[in-house]
């Protein structure tokens, strides 16, 4: 439901977020500042653009710091119920983690939370050394690789791969679909044909992976998933069903891989184009802190503030909410762009300056906080810390080849950008 304002009326960002050739070089820092300056809270007309929005003319667009963080808190008056994207995808709507309010979610966020803590998280460290050794030390014996692919990719791929419980002869294949679900219906990629192919065969292969956790139970989140009884509003006892199921493996095996790959890429690309930032990096390291040492903990910190890994999150108002001024009517559409609050300067010294020893840093990459935070959060930070860790014992040199190249997404899909590739060679520590 939409209130009587016309779009004529609103704001307009005065920059057409739309235009996949705004994000070519990645995000579009520039715009965002005029708009943080210009037009905080403005309005994106889309209704005569091809974005399958249903009932939607348009959204919200909100890019300061202070207005992020609100909305992200104020889980009464602003509903995930949608899901994270503006596309209109009714199979999502209420079916899945990051789509459910109230009791419902956090029922649903409690079975799986355990799995995710910092205790939990730092258990899983010796394996992440594993593999962050392994796929370190075998592109610097190619002497040159593609990052992305080769390196960034793969450390978040096998840690979500592991604690879900996918075999380790199906990962590549099974990761490979959740690249092809995320970057189809792009200008560069594949077609809205091959985003529904790809997500139905993840689907089919989590049932066929649900049918073996049934039978041959392990200690892993698909096991618990797919067992595990959960209590209705109405009080009755039951098991998740397929559709709840499907939804839960795509959010779990897209935002565990596709988000990190990008910090990790990210953070390389930064460190490289900042040669002191490098130096900083190898005496953080040097140091003999470990992962958890707090300038460590500060450094990936700016990492995830520079690269931002995920665009923007959406919500729908349930009432009518003034933010900075702005009323936003009931029904309405709101996106939260994470990459424009992390440069917000009246959080952020130096909002432009990449610096590993910045503190404090609120940065929002995941997410200004409320009841859906970034779940695996924990287990992001300690994947970068490992990764940097064991690449500064392991690495020399690294030199780019070329510029990373960027694949935008659209707008229909929250994470919008990714580093696609980056070549690069490493010489050995
Ligand atoms: C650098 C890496 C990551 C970034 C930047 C990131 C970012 C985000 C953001 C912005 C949100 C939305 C927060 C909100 O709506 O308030 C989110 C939610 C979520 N993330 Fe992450 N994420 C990352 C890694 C991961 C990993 C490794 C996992 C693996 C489990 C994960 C799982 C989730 C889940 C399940 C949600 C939905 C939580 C809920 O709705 O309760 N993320 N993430």
């Amino acid at each position: 439901m939409l209130t009587a304002m016309t779009t004529a009326q609103r704001p307009h960002p005065g920059v057409d977020l739309t235009d996949v050739e705004l994000f070519r070089n990645g995000f579009p820092h520039a715009a965002f500042t005029r708009m943080r300056q210009e037009v905080p809270v403005s309005w994106l007309p889309l209704e005569q653009t091809s974005f399958p929005l249903g009932d939607d003319r348009g959204c919200w667009v909100l890019t300061s710091h202070a207005d992020v963080q609100a909305v992200n808190r104020d889980a009464d008056r602003f509903t995930a119920y949608d899901g994270p994207s503006i596309a209109d995808v009714p199979a999502m709507k209420g079916a899945m983690l990051a789509s459910l309010d109230g009791a419902a979610h956090t029922r649903l966020r409690r079975l799986v939370s355990a799995g995710f803590t910092p205790r939990m998280i730092a258990l899983l460290e010796e394996q992440a050394r594993r593999w962050a050794t392994s796929i370190i030390d075998s592109a610097v014996d190619r002497g040159s690789c593609e990052l992305v692919s080769e390196v960034a990719y793969r450390l978040p791929m096998h840690m979500i791969a592991d604690i879900v419980g996918i075999p380790v002869a199906d990962r590549d294949w099974l990761f490979t679909l959740a690249n092809r679900f995320i970057q189809s219906g792009t200008n560069d990629g594949d077609t809205p044909e091959g985003h529904f192919a790809a997500q139905f065969e993840m689907f089919e292969y989590a049932q066929s992976l649900g049918r073996e956790k049934r039978a041959n139970p392990a200690d892993d989140v698909w096991t618990l998933l797919t067992t595990v009884e959960v209590e209705t509003d109405a009080g009755e006892r039951t098991t998740l069903t397929e559709a709840e199921l499907d939804m839960f493996f795509l959010l779990l095996t897209v935002a565990g891989s596709e988000t990190t790959r990008n910090a990790i890429a990210g953070g390389v690309h930064a460190l490289v184009e900042h040669p002191d930032q490098m130096a900083a990096m190898r005496s953080i390291v040097a140091s003999g802190g470990g992962i958890q040492a707090p300038a460590m903990r500060t450094a990936v910190d700016e990492i995830l503030r520079w690269t931002s890994p995920v665009a923007y999150f959406a919500r729908r108002a349930n009432t009518d909410v003034e933010v900075a001024g702005q009323t936003i009517g009931a029904g309405e559409r709101v996106t939260l762009w994470y990459p424009s609050a992390n440069r917000d300067d009246s959080v952020f010294d130096r909002p432009f300056e990449f610096d590993l020893m910045r503190t404090p840093n609120h940065h929002v990459s995941f997410g200004g906080g409320g009841p859906h935070y970034c779940l695996g959060a924990n287990l992001a930070k300690m994947e970068i810390a490992l990764f940097f860790d064991e690449f500064c014992r392991r690495v020399r040199d690294v030199e780019a080849l070329e510029a990373p190249t960027f694949t935008p997404l659209t707008l229909l899909n929250p994470i919008m950008l990714a580093m696609t590739e980056y070549p690069v060679s490493l010489s050995a520590a």
